[in-house]
């Protein structure tokens, strides 16, 4: 994947962790890459406790990261 102009649908399992990029400068966006370790922050790391869809950040706009607050449509 790639960074995009909307959020990612992303359906995740109870029990799985996943590192979301919080530098915005992954390649495999919106998963961390490692790139932060040149250019500086962490990811999210965020785990579930059920069987869901998330909605995560593409822009890098949103209030709310990782998650998508609809600031994509401004
Ligand atoms: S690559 Fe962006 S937080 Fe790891």
């Amino acid at each position: 994947m790639s960074w995009q102009q909307k959020p990612f649908s992303i359906d995740v399992k109870a029990g799985e962790t996943l590192y979301l990029c919080g530098c915005g400068q992954s390649k495999n966006g919106p998963y961390c890459d490692g790139t932060h370790k040149t250019v500086g922050g962490k990811p999210f790391a965020e785990s579930f406790t059920e069987d869901k869809k998330i909605h995560v950040c593409g822009c890098g706009k949103s209030g709310g990261k990782p998650y998508c607050d609809g600031s994509h449509k401004a």
